[in-house]
């Protein structure tokens, strides 16, 4: 696919991969629209960017969701490329003494439902674009559960099948939207605070990792160790969990 001069909405631009893959897009000669819910961070990083907007919203708000889409219709009805990146998680132990179905609950909304709901309202305007694109972050986790994010995991399994999901129906229905899986590795980010690891890339490399997949148009960009663990996955899921949690200390 071709990265030059796109029109990109990008979800969870306010730190970190979002942050990293607004500025490559950027550098490419295109333009951003820049969402997360922490207004003040995300204006000042998008005027250090030429061109980028910033929409305040939370994703997991049907409210927020509907103006920011009011917002893309009215004033970026160019937009070609959508990036679902946000996400959250909360990394403790299974039995300890967290509130495991409130952050089920958390995790779940954000990373997962708040996917479905834009999916669906923003495929129809990419859709008549040249070279539509809809990019979605999920993670080896998509794969088998890391004991540190144990109900995290769980959103990125359900992200995963989504997104295949959308990817087969387009197809079928003669869509010309690429439907992309960034499969990220374990992160340097504020995301990733909680867990200790020698394996952590820096959102530059894991970003430049996905934009390489991008034009090569490989549609389940396993990235870092999200490879190994599909590789593991393929010998049992056993292998996939006992990998993953080699990584993550989990
Ligand atoms: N770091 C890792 O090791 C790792 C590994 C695999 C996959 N991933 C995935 O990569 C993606 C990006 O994570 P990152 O590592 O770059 O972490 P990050 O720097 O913490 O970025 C997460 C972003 O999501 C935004 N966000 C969170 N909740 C939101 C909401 N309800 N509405 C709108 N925006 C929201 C945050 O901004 P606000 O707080 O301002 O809203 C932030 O900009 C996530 O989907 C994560 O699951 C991360």
């Amino acid at each position: 696919m071709k990265l030059t001069g796109r029109v990109a909405l990008v979800t969870g631009a306010g730190t970190g991969m979002g942050l990293e893959a607004a500025k490559q897009f950027t550098e490419r000669g295109g333009r951003v629209l820049m969402v997360a819910r922490q207004a003040e961070r995300l204006r000042a990083e998008a005027e250090r960017l030429p061109g980028a907007v910033a929409l305040p919203c939370d994703i997991s708000d049907a409210d927020d969701v509907r103006r920011l889409l009011d917002a893309v219709v009215a004033d970026h009805p160019e937009l070609d490329t959508v990036l679902l990146n946000a996400g959250v998680t909360h990394t403790y132990r299974l039995f300890g003494h967290e509130d495991a179905y409130a952050h089920a609950d958390e995790e779940m909304h954000v990373n997962y439902l708040s996917a479905v709901r834009l999916i669906h309202a923003l495929v129809p305007i990419i859709e008549p674009r040249t070279e539509p694109a809809l990019i979605v972050t999920t993670s080896g986790t998509a794969f088998a559960p890391d004991l540190t994010n144990p109900t995290y995991s769980a959103t990125k399994a359900a992200l995963h099948s989504l997104t295949q999901a959308v990817r087969l129906q387009l197809e079928r229905n003669g869509s010309a939207v690429k439907v992309f899986e960034f499969m990220a590795p374990l992160v340097d980010s504020p995301f990733a605070s909680g867990v200790i690891s020698d394996q952590k890339v820096s959102p530059e490399a894991a970003v430049a990792d996905l934009f390489a997949g991008l034009e090569r148009d490989e549609r389940e960009l396993r990235v870092g160790g999200s490879e190994a663990v599909y590789q593991a996955l393929r010998r049992s899921s056993d292998a996939a969990v006992r990998t993953l949690n080699a990584a993550t200390g989990g």
